[in-house]
């Protein structure tokens, strides 16, 4: 093994040229006083595994992976941590000693963000998610954790949002957290905090949501942009009390993948300001 290859890090992803990961990564190493050579990868599809088999051949030291190989990434390590079984997707690969283990980082940025960056409490509130794609089976174990009163899934194909709040309801029963599944428009009571997970805005379509969900509520988008994000443009307009973007999700996640391979927690404020400031 070299020196070269010891500090080689990468993300894989398609498309992955607007990724950021490796600006975010070249940040924390600087701050830490520490040498990482981070790389995009654009994988085409079907060729995670060959891809990934090559970079640890070489001794390459990490992944992070994004859109659409985080299941193939799950299917790829050695070994599962506990949150990246649970999530069912993997967003970051270590390689220990030849042996990859698979993490996930996602749920646990997410939560660092709510509370450490914004303070927003998470504890007794009224939680709604919306979506039940990866992202938000990603978001789901943390979010109990921290022991929310009830947390509402909603979704457009309700089956998805049913099948969702029946793997975690014995998490929810022990966190003490009333878990259920409901259409977008059974959905009239106001919440504390709404959690957008999904990727409606892509297709330039907003949620038929009622405008007393937002009456007062901190409103997270876990995407993000340059300006506020169509969701987040809504729940100011409908008379959200705070919003925020996933900009800060990103930040934290990746935080949580360099100490997995580094052993020590970067500092996340001036990086998520320099990200914002870049976009
Ligand atoms: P991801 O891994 O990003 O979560 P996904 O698994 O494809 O991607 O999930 C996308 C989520 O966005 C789903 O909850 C999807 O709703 P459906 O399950 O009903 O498909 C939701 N979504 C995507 N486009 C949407 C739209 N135009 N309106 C409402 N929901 C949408």
């Amino acid at each position: 093994m070299n020196d070269v290859n010891k500090n080689s890090y990468a993300v894989f992803g398609n498309p992955i040229e607007h990724s950021r990961s490796p600006d975010i990564h070249q940040q924390f190493a600087e701050q830490l006083k520490q040498a990482m050579n981070y790389q995009r990868q654009l994988v085409a599809l079907g060729e995670f595994e060959v891809s990934a088999r090559a970079f640890f051949d070489s001794e390459g030291a990490g992944l992070n992976i994004t859109v659409p190989f985080k299941l193939d990434a799950y299917q790829f390590a050695d070994q599962l941590s506990e949150r990246a079984r649970r999530a069912g997707a993997v967003n970051t690969l270590i390689n220990k000693g030849g042996i990859i283990v698979g993490d996930n980082t996602d749920g646990c940025g997410l939560l660092a963000d709510l509370q450490s960056n914004l303070q927003w409490p998470i504890e007794r509130a009224n939680i709604l998610v919306l979506g039940a794609g990866g992202a938000v089976r990603g978001i789901l174990e943390p979010l109990l954790l921290a022991k929310p009163a009830s947390i509402v899934i909603a979704n457009r194909t309700l089956e998805k949002a049913e099948q969702l709040s029946r793997a975690f309801q014995p998490l929810a029963n022990d966190a003490g957290c009333e878990l259920s599944a409901k259409q977008y428009d059974e959905l009239t009571e106001p919440f504390d905090i709404i959690i957008n997970g999904t990727s409606a805005s892509l297709s330039g379509d907003t949620l038929p949501l009622a405008n007393e969900c937002f009456n007062g509520a901190c409103c997270y988008d876990m995407m993000y942009a340059k300006g506020p994000t169509p969701f987040l443009q809504l729940a100011a307009k409908q008379g959200a009390r705070k919003i925020a973007d996933g900009l800060g999700m990103l930040v934290e996640q990746a935080a949580e993948s360099f100490r997995l391979w580094r052993n020590v927690k970067p500092d996340t404020h001036a990086v998520i300001q320099s990200i914002r400031n870049s976009l």
